[in-house]
Parts: C-alpha cells; sequence; structure tokens
C-alpha cells in the first residue's frame, strides 16, 4: 500500500512497497483519508526529535474504521474517526484522574506494525497516518461527527487539541486575563482561537513573518508583533501592557504560550510575564536545548512560573468530539487552518511550503 517512510539521514519517501499487519483483538483498523504535517513531522526529518528507521511517518489523521479486532466495542465499520497519539492504558491512576498524556504507556511505547520493502518498520506517535491504512489501539480511534469534513477533522488530531488543550486543560485561562502567543503556526493558531473562546481580555499573536498577522486576527488575536522588526518582543509587549513603577519589571502577559520550539522563544515568553504570569513550554526544542533563567529576578517574588504540555494535556474522547461540535455551531475554525489539501505523492511540495512560510496547515489526501 502507499505511504511516505522516513528512511534516515533527514529523507522520507513516498512509497508503494508499506504494508501494515492485522489487528489484535483490541485494536482496528483505520484507512486514512487526509492527514495534516505538523511541524513534529519536520523534526523527525531534521533530528531534532530522534527517530529509529525505518519509520512509517504522520500523526495528525483522520479516516474511516475499516476493520475492528474482535474485542472492540467502541467504534463500527464506517466510522468517521480522528486518531489520537495517545495509546494510553485506560486503568491506571493517571487515566482515572483524566490525564491520559501523563499515562505511562502512552509514550515510548514504538513498535513495529508495518513492514516497507518486506522489512519491519516503526510506527510514528502510535499512529502513522501518512499511509494509507494503519493500525491503531481502539482508545486511539476517536469517533465524531461525519459532518465534519475528514480534511479538517484531521487537525484535531493534533495541532488543534496541542493548542487548544494548551489554554483549556492546562492553563485553564479565565476570562479577561491576557495572553501572548508566540509563533503562529497550526498549533499556535489554536491557542490563539482558544483564548478568544475563553474570554482572554488581549491575546498578543507574535511571529517573525508578517504574513501570520492576518490569520493571527482572522483567528482571535487583538495585538500583533513582527519579532523580526523589534529588538525584543517582551519589551513590545511589556509596551502594550504596561505594568507601572515597582520593582522586576511589571507589565506584560497573564499568559505566554511557546508554540515555536525555538530555545531562545522560551526566555522571551518567560521575560514578557507580567507577576503572576506563567509561560507554558508547548514548542519541542531540540533534546539537548536547556533554559538558562535568573530563579530569583524570574520567578520567586514575581509568583511567576513555567509549565511543559504535552498534546494539550488532552482527553481525546472528551476533547475531540466537544472541538467537533463547537466547529459545527461556527464557533471553532478549522476550515480556515486547511491553507491546501496536497495529493500524498506531493508531501515533498508540503515541506517546501512549509518552509516557505507559506501555509497554516497543509493536508495530504490518500
Ligand atoms: N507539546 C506538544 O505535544 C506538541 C504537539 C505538536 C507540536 N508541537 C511543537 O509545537 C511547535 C509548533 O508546531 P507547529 O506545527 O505549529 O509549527 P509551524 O511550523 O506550523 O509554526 C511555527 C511558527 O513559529 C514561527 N516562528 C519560528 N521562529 C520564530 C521566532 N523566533 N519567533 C516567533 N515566531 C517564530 C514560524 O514563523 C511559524 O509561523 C513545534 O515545535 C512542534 O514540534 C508540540
Ligand atoms: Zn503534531
Ligand atoms: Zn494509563
Amino acid at each position: 500500500m502507499r505511504g511516505i517512510v522516513f528512511v534516515g539521514d533527514g529523507q522520507a519517501v513516498v512509497t508503494d512497497e508499506l504494508q501494515v499487519r492485522d489487528p489484535k483483538p483490541h485494536e482496528v483498523v483505520v484507512r486514512m483519508v487526509n492527514a495534516g504535517v505538523c511541524h513534529s513531522d519536520l523534526s523527525v526529518l531534521d533530528g531534532t526529535i530522534p527517530f529509529p528507521t525505518p519509520c512509517a511517518m504522520g500523526h495528525e489523521g483522520a479516516g474511516v474504521v475499516e476493520e475492528v479486532g474482535s474485542a472492540v466495542t467502541t467504534v463500527a465499520l464506517g466510522d468517521h474517526v480522528v486518531l489520537s497519539t495517545l495509546a494510553n492504558c485506560g486503568r491506571c491512576s493517571a487515566c482515572a484522574q483524566g490525564l491520559p498524556t501523563r499515562c505511562r504507556s502512552s509514550i515510548g511505547n514504538m513498535t513495529r506494525p508495518f513492514t516497507y520493502q518486506g522489512d519491519p518498520c516503526f510506527n510514528f506517535a502510535a499512529t502513522s497516518c501518512f499511509s494509507e491504512r494503519t493500525v491503531v489501539d481502539a482508545i486511539q480511534a476517536v469517533k465524531i461527527d461525519p459532518a465534519v469534513p475528514l480534511s479538517s477533522a484531521c487537525l484535531i488530531g493534533c495541532g488543534v487539541i496541542t493548542g487548544m488543550g494548551a489554554v483549556l486543560n492546562r492553563a485553564k485561562v479565565a476570562p479577561g486575563q491576557t495572553a501572548a502567543v508566540f509563533g503562529v503556526g497550526g498549533v499556535g493558531l489554536n491557542a490563539i482561537q482558544a483564548l478568544r473562546l475563553s474570554g482572554a481580555s488581549r491575546i498578543i499573536a507574535v511571529d517573525t513573518l508578517a504574513s501570520k498577522e492576518a490569520l493571527a486576527r482572522q483567528f482571535g488575536a487583538t495585538d500583533w508583533i513582527n519579532a523580526a522588526e523589534v529588538d525584543a518582543s517582551a519589551d513590545a509587549i511589556r509596551a502594550l501592557l504596561p505594568g507601572g513603577k515597582g520593582m522586576y519589571n511589571p507589565g506584560g502577559v497573564d499568559w505566554a504560550f511557546e508554540c515555536t520550539g525555538v530555545p531562545k522563544v522560551l526566555h522571551d515568553a518567560i521575560d514578557a510575564l507580567e507577576w503572576g504570569g506563567t509561560a507554558v513550554a508547548v514548542g519541542v526544542p531540540p533534546a539537548a536545548a536547556l533554559l538558562e533563567k535568573s530563579i530569583f529576578q524570574s520567578f520567586v517574588y514575581i509568583d511567576k512560573g513555567i509549565m511543559g504540555c504535552r498534546y494539550g494535556t488532552a482527553r481525546p474522547h472528551h476533547d475531540f468530539p466537544k472541538i467537533a461540535e463547537l466547529y459545527l455551531q461556527g464557533r471553532v475554525l478549522l476550515d480556515e487552518l486547511v491553507s491546501q489539501v496536497y495529493p500524498h505523492a506531493e508531501f515533498h511540495t508540503v515541506l517546501e511550503h512549509m518552509h516557505e512560510g507559506k501555509l497554516a496547515r497543509g493536508v495530504l489526501a490518500f
């Protein structure tokens, strides 16, 4: 069958020599219809996210259930599903608390359900949705209303939940609070629209590409800073939200969402915080990147903090259908995230367009 395989040295091949095994009793085979290309896919190719090869790529997809294992009761043939990357156990303490991103079996559980040119081939993020068909645990197949086009629904599976969940699930932003979002890509745009839903009073979008301003405002940004045109984006943010006179550089935002994966930008995000503010680390930097900050100046006396956020602290079976519902009510934008749909064979064109900064999201069709 057709698919896209990471073969090492920065190379991905579009192939028709991929096969996937039959489902086990608790698994589901999904015929992929659409898949978004997330920055994390680029990070696999450029080594930012180290991964063994060969590996069937893709982790943000939607499709139709084609086959179910004998023990599966949650989905049936023909159901429209968005894939969750969390193959969580459903039974541990974290799962029982509604925190599947903290389930120990939800990370590092790579297996080799594929063969590429006859040799065993890893899955990526337990999903591998850049393939005609994939096999996932039943808990990863989240049924959604078929009224949502799959070309938009696929984005819920990573960019949308990562950005919206960072605001709604992890930060729990309150009405009237202020926020900055660094990086207006597929993830950052969704942080922006979740801030709009939360009633944030100021939503300051920051990016280095002037072309991102219009998109940011469409999704709900109230203010825009072109980081390429200012010396320090934190100073530009403080100029918009001055905090009066006092020690420790008052002024800035209550929340700063780092959605670029560039280590220096996390510094900027912390510098942009008002007293009591919190920076949320969403972007994935290179594995060796370190954060060096004055503990005294940046955190202690002014109640500031920093928190990590994986996959929007998602509860996929709650969040995905809710996002679909809000989309159908016109309150969450999904179609507007899809800059272009490409035949899967044009994967390398999507990569070029991403590097050129042309896309909110590029979506593949199978
Ligand atoms: N925490 C998670 O679970 C999770 C999930 C998905 C993606 N991610 C990560 O989130 C990050 C964003 O992903 P995406 O798909 O939205 O990427 P994207 O490529 O669509 O968008 C990134 C944006 O950041 C902007 N940018 C780059 N450098 C900048 C800088 N110095 N200052 C301001 N803006 C800058 C780019 O112009 C672009 O608009 C990536 O690091 C990705 O790996 C994390
Ligand atoms: Zn992703
Ligand atoms: Zn668990």
